[in-house]
C-alpha cells in the first residue's frame, strides 16, 4: 500500500505502545522504516512488545515506561527519546483508560482516573513532545478518540467527556500550532477488537458482542491493520496538508446510529413491495 520507507528517519513517540492497537500501529511504523518510543505504565510488557516488534520489523525501539498522568515522567521520557534518536517527529496519543459503569455509581476519583490519564495524559504528552517538535522545525500529532466523542455514550462518561476534550484539544492545537509546522489530527475508530478494550468494555454472557457487530453497516469489525495504515499516512509527510482533521474508521457504525430512518434496514422487501403497489393504485 505504501512505498516501504515511508516513515524512514522518522522518530515515533506511541504511548499505550506494549498492547492492542498501540502496538500494532507501532509495528506498521516499525515496518515503514520508522524508529519506535514505546511508553506504557509496564516495563516487562513494553520490552516483550519491543523484542517482537524489532523481531518483526528490524526498527529500533525505545521503552520509557512512564505514567503518562505525570508531567514529570513524561518529561522525561522525551528527553530519553531525543537522547536516543536526536528528535521528535510525531506522537501517536493512543494510551487510555476506560471502564463501562453506570454513571450514577462513579466516585469522584474514577471519574477523575479516565480523565487523568485520558485528557491530562494527552496535554503532558502533545505539551512535552511538541516543545521538542518545535526545536526540530515541526512535526505530527495523531490523536486516537472515538466516536462518541462527537455523540456522547451512556455507561462510558468520564471517557466520553475526556475524548470529547482530546478532540477539542486536536481542533484547537491544528490552529495554534501550525505556525510551528506541527500538524495535529485524529482518528476516531469504531470497534476495532483488542483484548483489553474486550475485557473491559464488553460485558460476558449478554451475546452483545453480535449485536456490536450488526450495528455496523459493514458488518464487521475494523482488522489493526487497516487502522494502523490509516495512522502511517497520517503520520508521513504525503499527508501534509492535513491538519485538525478527524478521520473516522468505523464500518459506518456511528452514521448508522444517527441517520433517523436507518431503521428502515429491517423492513422486509414484500413490505417494500406493498407500499409500491399501494402508491401506484393512488395515482
Ligand atoms: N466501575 C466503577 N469504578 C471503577 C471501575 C469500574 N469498573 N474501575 C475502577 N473504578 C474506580 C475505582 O473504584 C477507583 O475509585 P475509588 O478510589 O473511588 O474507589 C478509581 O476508579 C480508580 O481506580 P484504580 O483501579 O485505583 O485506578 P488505576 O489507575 O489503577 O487504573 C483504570 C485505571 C481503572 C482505568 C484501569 O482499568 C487501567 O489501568 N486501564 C488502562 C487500560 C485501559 O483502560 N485501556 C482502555 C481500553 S478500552
Amino acid at each position: 500500500m505504501f512505498k516501504n520507507d515511508l516513515l524512514e528517519n522518522k522518530t515515533i513517540i506511541i504511548t499505550g505502545g506494549g498492547t492492542g492497537l498501540g502496538k500494532s500501529m507501532a509495528t506498521r511504523f516499525g515496518e515503514l522504516g520508522a524508529n519506535l518510543v514505546l511508553t506504557s505504565r509496564r516495563e516487562a510488557v513494553l520490552d516483550e512488545a519491543a523484542r517482537e516488534i524489532n523481531d518483526k520489523t528490524g526498527a529500533e525501539v525505545l521503552t520509557v515506561p512512564t505514567d503518562i498522568r505525570h508531567s514529570d515522567q513524561v518529561t522525561e521520557m522525551v528527553k530519553k527519546a531525543v537522547d536516543k534518536f536526536g528528535k521528535i517527529d510525531c506522537l501517536l496519543n493512543n494510551a487510555a483508560g476506560n471502564f463501562i459503569s453506570p454513571t450514577e455509581n462513579l466516585s469522584e476519583n474514577a471519574f477523575r482516573t479516565i480523565i487523568d490519564i485520558v485528557l491530562i495524559g494527552t496535554f503532558n504528552c502533545t505539551q512535552a513532545a511538541g516543545k521538542a517538535m518545535r526545536k526540530s522545525g515541526g512535526g505530527a500529532i495523531l490523536n486516537i478518540v472515538t466516536t462518541y466523542a462527537f455523540t456522547g455514550s451512556g455507561y462510558v462518561v468520564p471517557s466520553a467527556c475526556a475524548k470529547g476534550g482530546v478532540l477539542a484539544m486536536t481542533r484547537s492545537l491544528a490552529v495554534e500550532w501550525a505556525k510551528y509546522g506541527i500538524r495535529t489530527n485524529a482518528i476516531a475508530p469504531g470497534p476495532f477488537p483488542t483484548k483489553g478494550a474486550w475485557k473491559r468494555l464488553v460485558p460476558p454472557g449478554l451475546n452483545i458482542e453480535k449485536k456490536m457487530m450488526e450495528r455496523v453497516p459493514l458488518k464487521r469489525f475494523g482488522e489493526h491493520e487497516e487502522l494502523a495504515n490509516l495512522a502511517s499516512y497520517l503520520m508521513a509527510d504525503e499527508s501534509g496538508y492535513m491538519n485538525g482533521e478527524v478521520v473516522t474508521m468505523d464500518g459506518g457504525e456511528w452514521l448508522k446510529g444517527a441517520g433517523q430512518f436507518n431503521e428502515l434496514e429491517r423492513m422486509p422487501s414484500l413490505a417494500w413491495k406493498a407500499m409500491d403497489i399501494a402508491r401506484k393504485r393512488k395515482k
